[in-house]
């Protein structure tokens, strides 16, 4: 079976092409990032339109990269939400013109469940793979939280952010120090340099039960501490220590909150024995050194997918539609885009939460 998937929910267009084996035959993303740094962030009608612009040509390069004609695709798998809904429009409406014309299914697939089934794909070939039930930390640019993942489309959420997504929030502390958008890699590279004790910031909830997270006083005492600092240009050293105190607090209240999640995880799902970090932030060598200790500690290994299949692409999209298949969870041609898709829409609200939690 060969899967076409297709993502447009954020500043990525994608397309790839994924076997029921899990063999990533193409896998084209296009980045929007240019047409957004202008704006310090990402506008949703730029994107949309440059979705518009360009998905075509990613499915046709997809499609010439794997060497296959569309009538030798047996599915096509669209983010159909959550995300910025011009996008997603455009992605679902091109795959559904694809399913249609070929008469082959189309699915929808929820964003949030291709970055949480990517390491079953990324992990095939390692023994016998990655079996269910597992513990989650997805973190992106909208969304941080810690799941149990119980099987295909079936999800438990321990903890979600009240506040800022963790991508969020690297993203505006980036902009409080003058960086470019997207603000993840380039505070980074920057800590790389930077003494991580020269600022002293808050590690929000830390040490409270639960596995909640909040980020957004952490943002605001970044930007705090600059104003602070004597008036002109911030200096390279200055930039290089904020970058590395951020991402210490940053790590540090990930751990945090992990932690307890490992143990109500151990409680309630005794035969889980892995841990997967995926997400946009998932990429941060730091942030995943942090994770590796405190996995070691605990007796959970630990599953990082590869960078470029944390952040946002579309063989996450067409292997999570192989999953979907293989559960006989196919979509109408009616399928309405969903601006908003809990993976656990039973989840309890978190206590103080924002609309976006
Ligand atoms: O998953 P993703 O590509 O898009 C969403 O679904 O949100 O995540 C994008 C987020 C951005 O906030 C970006 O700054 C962050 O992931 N990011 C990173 C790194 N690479 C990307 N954050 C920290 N360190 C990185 N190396
Ligand atoms: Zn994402």
């Amino acid at each position: 079976m060969i899967v076409l998937g297709i993502e447009t929910s954020c500043d990525e267009t994608a397309a790839a092409i994924v076997t029921a084996k899990g063999e990533v035959l193409s896998n084209v993303v296009l980045s929007q990032i240019e047409s957004h740094k202008p704006y310090g962030g990402i506008v949703p009608e730029v994107a949309a339109r440059a979705h518009m612009e360009t998905t075509d040509a990613i499915v046709a390069r997809a499609m010439s990269d794997a060497g296959l004609g569309f009538d030798q695709i047996d599915a096509v798998a669209a983010t159909g939400g959550p995300g910025l809904i011009g996008g997603v429009i455009v992605g679902v409406m091109t795959a559904k013109a694809i399913a249609f014309g070929q008469n082959i299914p189309f699915i929808a697939v929820n964003h949030l469940e291709g970055h949480a089934l990517t390491a079953r794909l990324t992990n095939k070939g390692h023994g016998d793979g990655l079996d269910f039930p597992y513990l989650l930390l997805l973190v992106s640019g909208g969304h941080c939280q810690l799941l149990v993942v119980k099987g295909v489309g079936d999800y438990e959420r321990l903890g979600t952010t009240i506040d800022d997504a963790l991508g969020e929030a690297f993203d505006k502390s980036a902009k409080a120090m003058g960086l470019d958008y997207p603000g993840g890699p380039a505070i980074e590279k920057l800590a790389k340099n930077g003494d991580a004790t020269r600022f002293s910031l808050p590690r929000p909830l830390k040490g409270r039960p639960g596995c909640d997270f909040s980020f957004s006083g952490l943002k605001a005492a970044v930007k705090r501490s600059i104003d602070a600092l004597p008036p002109g240009p911030l200096k390279e050293k200055d930039i290089a220590d904020m970058a590395a105190s951020f991402q210490a607090a940053a790590s540090e209240c990930i751990n945090d909150r992990t932690k307890n999640a490992i143990a109500l995880f151990r409680e309630r799902y005794p035969t889980g024995s892995h841990m997967v970090v995926a997400g946009g932030v998932a990429a941060n060598k730091a942030l995943r050194d942090g994770l590796e200790q405190l996995c070691a500690k605990n007796q959970i290994t630990l599953i990082a997918p590869p960078p470029a299949l944390c952040t946002d692409n579309a063989a996450m999209i067409a292997w999570a539609g192989v999953e979907k298949i293989k559960n006989g969870d196919t979509s109408g041609l009616d399928f309405a885009p969903r601006p908003r898709w809990p993976l656990d829409p039973n989840a309890p609200r978190a206590v103080g939460a924002g609309v976006k939690a």
